[in-house]
């Protein structure tokens, strides 16, 4: 709850401007801060979002300066942010906003300094004590830094008259379901569930947020978004990348079934699949994104033998450019069973879904980012046309891209012109780059801004993680019941292992080629 008393606060909100408050970025030295965060901030800043006052405040453990850490921010915005500066007193109004706390994660002393630090702040800035906490750190510290800022009483009760705090957690919260609950149960004894922002990127993309636009501002689609009219449905999260140099390390412990499916592919899938929401403030949203989630079952050990596929990529080319293998990258066992690809087939078991197979995949050193949801509809029920039989008919196919070439596509078959009857497939087109001129703002920017003005829409409640979990946990307990996998089992390079073909035994698309 933000301070009702404030007569100012309506305006604020209708123009979307944050309320003065210090934003605390804890592991501000870290890829994250330097790469997102602080180009956000900056954008945010520069587009007229957040306050006349507000203050940056920088946590972590190196021994930097106030100066070496606006050095450092400095050059990580001029590297990364979506818009460059116009000018240097543009960038050093910015930077005069951030200060630098040093100390650990894990000591109490080090929470007390920074409470000092930022009543020093809030006093001579004359902030009225709102602040947002920003968990960029490693996932280990998650818990321990929580409870020390609630020890160190930095937290202001939530629903209470006066300043707000809010947290915001980076991904990943736990790595299955029980360490999941755990992390959550810490959190909480410092931050009411209220306060508490757990931050799924996905949501912060414009495409992913589009879903809800298209289908529910819509009328025409609607009616035809159910097993009548659909026959399968395709999430492909690809993505060319691999480990990036340093990311083995952290990755090890991941696999792409964490990193990947237990949040970003699930959110969209619940956007794609969930009943229309009452409107679209928090609770109701995230209602129905639980909702949809609670109905696709944690499957047995026999449904994760036939429902899901891993795979780990071997040396291979790209580009025409050689690649390690996910053995050969650095940080990583070389003889890693990690998963670098996952491909699911998941039921939907409700009214609307009843038998359509929800089709997702994941991998690393595909051979293209590309990210996309395909609908793929059922044949018309007869086929009418004398030299086309059903085959060669193709389905209507409604494809979401979420990135690149962002847009919306509809395929349909048409008469080609001539003297007979032939038919071919067409597109209805829409792109982003074509139909709107202003360039889209980064995710981070969109959930940054969020978090600051108290909107928890596009951040996951703790009944949607402990959900997903589940689902995840049950995949990670089946596949340890099996044998080892036979790793490596696609090159860098191709579409992911052939078995992930046999998830679709019983549709004759195949999956998607992007
Ligand atoms: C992150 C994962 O959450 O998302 C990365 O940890 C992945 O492994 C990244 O590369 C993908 O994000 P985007 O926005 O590039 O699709």
């Amino acid at each position: 709850m933000t301070n009702p008393a404030n007569p100012l606060r309506e305006g604020l909100l209708a123009r979307r401007i944050a309320e003065p408050c210090t934003i605390v970025v804890f592991g501000v030295t870290g890829d994250l801060a330097r790469r997102k965060l602080l180009p956000a901030l900056f954008n945010l800043a520069r587009d007229g979002h957040l306050p006349q006052s507000f203050a940056i405040v920088g946590f972590s453990r190196r021994d930097w300066t106030d100066e070496k850490l606006r050095e450092e921010m400095g050059a990580a915005i001029r590297e990364h942010s979506r818009t460059r500066p116009d000018s240097d007193r543009e960038m050093e109004d910015f930077l005069a906003r951030v200060s630098y706390a040093r100390g650990d994660l894990d000591d109490a002393e080090s929470f007390v300094r920074l409470k000092t630090q930022l009543e020093e702040i809030e006093r001579t800035d004359r902030l009225p004590g709102n602040r947002m906490f920003y968990l960029a750190t490693a996932p280990e510290f998650f818990a321990p830094a929580t409870e020390m800022m609630g020890a160190a009483k930095l937290v202001h009760p939530a629903n209470a008259d006066g300043p707000w705090t809010r947290l915001i957690v980076e991904k990943p919260f736990g790595r299955d379901l029980e360490s999941a609950r755990e992390l959550n149960a810490h959190v909480r004894q410092g931050f009411d569930e209220s306060q508490i922002y757990r931050i799924d990127h996905y949501l912060g993309k414009e495409t992913t947020q589009n879903i809800l636009a298209f289908r529910f501002a819509n009328s025409i689609f609607e009616p035809l978004w159910n097993s009548r009219y659909i026959e399968q449905v395709q999430i492909t999260v690809a993505e060319s990348l691999g480990m990036e140099g340093r990311r083995g390390q952290y990755y090890e412990t991941a696999g792409a079934l964490r990193d990947m499916v237990q949040n970003h592919l699930f959110q969209v899938l619940s956007l794609i699949a969930m009943e229309a929401p009452a409107s679209l403030d928090a609770e109701s949203l995230r209602d129905e994104k639980v909702r949809l989630l609670r109905a696709i079952r944690p499957m047995t050990p026999q449904e994760v033998a036939t429902c899901t596929v891993r795979g780990q990529y071997g040396p291979g080319s790209l580009s025409g450019t050689a690649v390690k293998g996910y053995r050969g990258e650095e940080l990583v066992d070389p003889k890693s069973v990690t998963e670098t690809y996952v491909a699911l087939r998941l039921a939907v078991r409700n009214w609307r879904w009843r038998g359509v197979p929800f089709f997702i995949r994941t991998g690393k050193r595909l051979p293209k980012r590309a990210s996309e949801v395909a609908v793929i509809f059922r044949h018309p029920p007869h086929q009418v046309f004398e030299d086309t039989s059903m085959e060669d008919a193709r389905q209507n196919v409604l494809l979401i891209r979420i990135q690149p070439d962002e847009g919306i596509s509809l395929s349909f078959e048409a008469k080609r012109p001539g003297l007979k009857m032939n038919l071919q497939n067409v597109k209805m087109d829409f792109r982003y780059g074509r139909s709107f001129g202003n360039p889209a703002p980064e995710a981070y920017e969109r959930l940054l801004l969020d978090g600051l003005i108290g909107d928890a829409s596009l951040f996951t409640r703790a009944d949607e993680v402990d959900r997903a979990w589940e689902i995840i946990t049950a995949i990670q307990k089946g596949w340890a019941q099996m044998p080892a996998p036979d790793f490596p089992n696609y090159d860098a390079g191709t579409w992911g292992p052939e078995a992930a073909d046999r998830l679709m035994h019983d549709v004759e698309t195949g999956w998607r080629r992007l």
